[in-house]
C-alpha cells in the first residue's frame, strides 16, 4: 500500500489483505450482471480478494457459499439475499465466527438485530412508489380505465414485495388504475415474455403493465408484439432498474417510464468493507441515490449511459 492504512500490527505483506466472500444472487438480469462487474472491478481496484459465488436464484445454494466463505475464514462476508426470510441461522453462524457481514443491494428480515453490520442498497418501497406516482399523473388523470398488469420479481425477494407495496400506495386513491393480474416473472426476460403471453390470453382488456425490472418488461414487449399490438402505446409500460436496454425501449417508444436502481454498488461496498474491518463506525444503513427517466430523458442519457 501507499501508507495511511492504519489496521494495527504489521505482519508479513499477504497478511494485510483482505479476503471477502460474496454470494451473489445469479445473473437473471441485466441489473445483475452490471452489479457483478461493479463489485469484481472495485474489489480489484481497492486491492481486495474476492472469493465470488453465484447462487444461480437458489437460497440453499447462497447459504452453502456463506458456510464455506466462514470455513475459509475470510475477513468479511456480503451478499444480496436471493429472498428477505430464512437467514437466522447462517448469519449467527457468521457472527460466532467473528466474520462481519454487509448487505448489498437486498435486505433481509432477522429475529435478532444484530446479525449484519450494515445494508447497502436501493429503497425499493421508495421506486415502487416513484412507479405509481407516475401513473397516477399520467394515466388515472386520463380518466380513462387502466387494467394493470404486474409482473412481479421473484416471489419472496426484498425488491418484489417492496416494489409492489410502493406502487399499490402510491395507486390506491385512483379507482381508474386497477391491477388485474399480477405474477412473478422472476425477475428474467424469458419469464415476462411467458407471463405476459398468458396474460393476454386470459385479460385481452389489459392497456398497462407494471413490470419490477427491465427485462420482465422487455420479455413483455415480445409477447405484446407477438399479439399484434403496439407496446408503448396499445399498451403502455413502466419498469423498474434503467439497464441500456430498457434505457433502449423506452427512447424507443416502447416503455413510457423507468424508475432508475442502481447497481453500481462496488465502490461504496469496498469502502465500508475497510471501514468495518479498520473498527470503523458505519451507518446501519447506506441508500442509493437513483432517478427516473422519461422517453426524452432516456434519449438524453443513452449515449453516455454505462451499462
Ligand atoms: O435486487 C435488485 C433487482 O434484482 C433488480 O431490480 C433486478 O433486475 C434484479 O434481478
Amino acid at each position: 500500500g501507499d501508507g495511511g492504512g492504519g489496521g494495527g500490527g504489521g505482519g508479513g505483506g499477504g497478511d494485510d489483505t483482505i479476503t471477502m466472500g460474496f454470494a451473489q444472487v445469479g445473473a437473471e438480469s441485466g441489473w445483475r450482471t452490471a452489479n457483478t462487474e461493479s463489485i469484481q472491478s472495485s474489489a480489484e481496484a481497492a486491492g481486495i480478494d474476492l472469493q465470488f459465488s453465484d447462487a444461480q436464484g437458489e437460497q440453499e445454494n447462497q447459504i452453502s457459499a456463506i458456510r464455506s466463505f466462514i470455513q475459509q475464514r475470510v475477513d468479511i462476508i456480503a451478499f444480496s439475499p436471493v429472498v428477505e426470510t430464512g437467514w437466522d441461522a447462517v448469519l449467527l453462524e457468521a457472527k460466532r465466527a467473528d466474520i462481519p457481514v454487509i448487505l448489498t443491494d437486498r435486505s433481509v428480515e432477522t429475529e435478532q438485530e444484530d446479525l449484519f453490520v450494515t445494508f447497502l442498497g436501493s429503497d425499493f418501497i421508495e421506486e415502487g412508489r416513484k412507479a405509481g406516482e407516475w401513473a397516477v399523473e399520467n394515466w388515472a388523470s386520463t380518466g380513462a380505465q387502466w387494467n394493470i398488469a404486474e409482473l412481479q420479481g421473484t416471489t419472496g425477494a426484498a425488491p418484489a414485495i417492496d416494489r409492489q407495496e410502493g406502487f399499490a400506495e402510491a395507486i390506491a386513491g385512483s379507482p381508474n388504475l386497477t391491477v388485474v393480474a399480477s405474477q412473478s416473472g422472476d425477475f428474467t426476460r424469458t419469464g415476462g415474455r411467458e407471463v405476459m403471453e398468458a396474460m393476454l390470453n386470459s385479460n385481452p382488456e389489459i392497456n398497462a403493465v407494471y413490470a419490477h425490472n427491465d427485462d420482465m418488461g422487455l420479455g413483455a414487449i415480445e409477447a405484446i408484439e407477438a399479439a399484434g399490438k403496439v407496446p408503448g402505446q396499445d399498451i403502455q409500460i413502466i419498469t423498474v432498474d434503467a439497464v441500456r436496454d430498457g434505457m433502449q425501449a423506452l427512447a424507443d417508444g416502447k416503455i413510457n417510464f423507468i424508475v432508475e436502481c442502481n447497481p453500481l454498488l462496488g465502490d461504496q461496498l469496498m469502502e465500508l468493507a475497510q471501514q468495518v474491518l479498520d473498527g470503523e463506525e458505519v451507518p446501519e444503513r447506506v441508500v442509493t441515490e437513483e432517478t427516473t427517466f422519461t422517453q426524452e430523458q432516456a434519449i438524453e442519457a443513452l449515449p453516455d449511459r454505462q451499462y
